[in-house]
């Protein structure tokens, strides 16, 4: 007994010893399935221990952390997730791919997210799941209300929202809201404010021809409407909400409509959840402009240059990145793949699908003006959710927030500002 229970204490030692320790660095809500991902990878590679670090929720922060791992050159981190608007801003910390054998799979990836993912022909990071800013709303509701569809404009969806509010405080739901959506003054503000604006006809902040456009009188006045529901049809909080908490508040039943991501479905429709089967997809709401508009979001895998095992951290970044690991989190975690055959495949579908209906909606989806302003990025955004957040909280009106906006981008990026009839 005592033999067995010593050779056995030698053997886990000599094991763990062995084990070549990665760790990956995920965020939130990705949590569960990188787990589930690693112990796969972990079974069928007995020398390999994959780890994941939780970061915090929220892309900004999350990049300030990361930023803080590479100033110091860490080996703490092997794999790490990386937002779509990163690349650009920290390709230099990070391996190429293709030197690990990527050049031959990416090929079943959507070619934007690759395009989006090679900097000075680097492949820097793989392509995990690609995002949308999608409209959930409450089927339940929207029938009791006598609405057959959802809104299809903003102004729809305020008058939508405020209606089925009062209803449904009038039944004693006081914590009950019209809309929410993610306020804060973070990444998840900037695609809120890049949606309203773009499908009111307000550009991109930026255009492609380097040129500032955010100060133009559909921007502002997309910025004023989307104030005027901080408190109407949207809490206070709002201005303090990000992705998980507007989720929790519209899962425990208390919101008629949503602004979110995908990976928001599979969650609502968990076992215990009080909306599971109440509630359906659709585009975001139009502006004046005529055309819905989803900020495309997702999140990649990359290898640090600071890892010590850059070469097995690549295989399980191909592993986690694969057919087989996508379609898992499809399925599980309704992520959106970012490899074309799985919107084609029959197991998806059966539980996605809405993929069929708002394909176009995945394809079209409005970029964040990354690739003109590169490693500047991160300081175009703070600039202009900053803004977007002091007209939010009522410190500035929008026509002042985004006038300052626009002189604050021409130094940071020494770009010119469009001509009025351009954006
Ligand atoms: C989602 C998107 C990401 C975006 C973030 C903002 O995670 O995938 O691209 O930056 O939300 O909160």
């Amino acid at each position: 007994m005592i033999f067995v229970f010593v050779v056995s204490l030698f053997a886990t030692g000599v094991m763990a010893e062995e084990k070549t320790i990665i760790k990956v660095a995920i965020g939130g809500s990705a949590i569960p399935s990188a787990k589930k991902l690693a112990e796969m990878y972990n079974e069928s590679h007995p020398g390999v221990d994959v780890q994941i670090l939780e970061m915090p929720d929220s892309s900004t922060d999350s990049l300030n952390l990361y930023l803080q791992f590479f100033e110091a050159k860490s080996s703490e981190v092997d794999i790490l997730v990386v937002d779509v608007v990163w690349p650009g801003i920290i390709a230099d910390h990070l391996v190429d791919l293709n030197k690990y054998g990527a050049e031959e799979i990416v090929k079943d990836h959507f070619e934007a997210n690759i395009n989006n993912n090679t900097v000075e022909g680097r492949l820097v990071a793989m392509p995990w799941y690609t995002d949308a800013g999608l409209l959930f709303y409450r089927t339940d509701l929207l029938k009791k209300y006598g609405y057959n569809e959802p809104p299809k404009t903003w102004d729809e969806l305020e008058g939508m929202a405020a209606r089925i509010q009062k209803g449904e405080r009038a039944e004693r739901k006081e914590d009950f809201w019209g809309y929410v959506w993610q306020g804060n003054a973070y990444e998840g503000l900037t695609c809120n404010a890049l949606e309203w604006i773009y499908s009111n006809g307000g550009g991109t902040i930026i255009n492609n021809d380097k040129e500032i456009t955010i100060y133009n009188p559909e921007a502002v006045a997309a910025v004023k409407q989307a104030a005027g529901w901080v408190g109407s049809i949207s809490p206070e909080s709002v201005t303090g909400l990000i992705e998980e908490s507007s989720r929790h508040i519209w899962q425990s039943g208390n919101a008629a409509f949503m602004r979110n991501w995908p990976y928001a479905y599979q969650l609502g429709n968990a076992a215990d959840s009080v909306i599971k089967g109440k509630f359906d997809l659709a585009p975001l709401p139009a502006g004046d402009s005529g055309f819905a508009a989803a900020a495309l979001g997702g999140w990649q895998l990359a290898v640090s240059k600071y890892s010590k095992h850059k070469k097995i951290a690549a295989d399980v970044v191909k592993f986690m990145t694969s057919y087989d690991a996508q379609k898992y989190r499809a399925i599980e975690e309704s992520y959106n793949p970012t490899i074309k055959a799985l919107y084609k495949d029959k197991e998806v579908l059966e539980v996605r699908p809405y993929y069929n209906r708002l394909y176009d909606v995945f394809m079209s989806a409005v970029a964040r003006p990354t690739t003109v302003t590169s490693t500047k990025y991160n300081e175009v955004s703070a600039l202009f959710f900053r803004a977007v957040h002091s007209v939010l909280t009522g410190k500035d009106s929008a026509d002042n927030a985004l006038g300052y906006l626009q002189l604050d981008l021409q130094s940071v990026t020494g770009f010119e500002t469009s001509s009025p009839e351009t954006k």
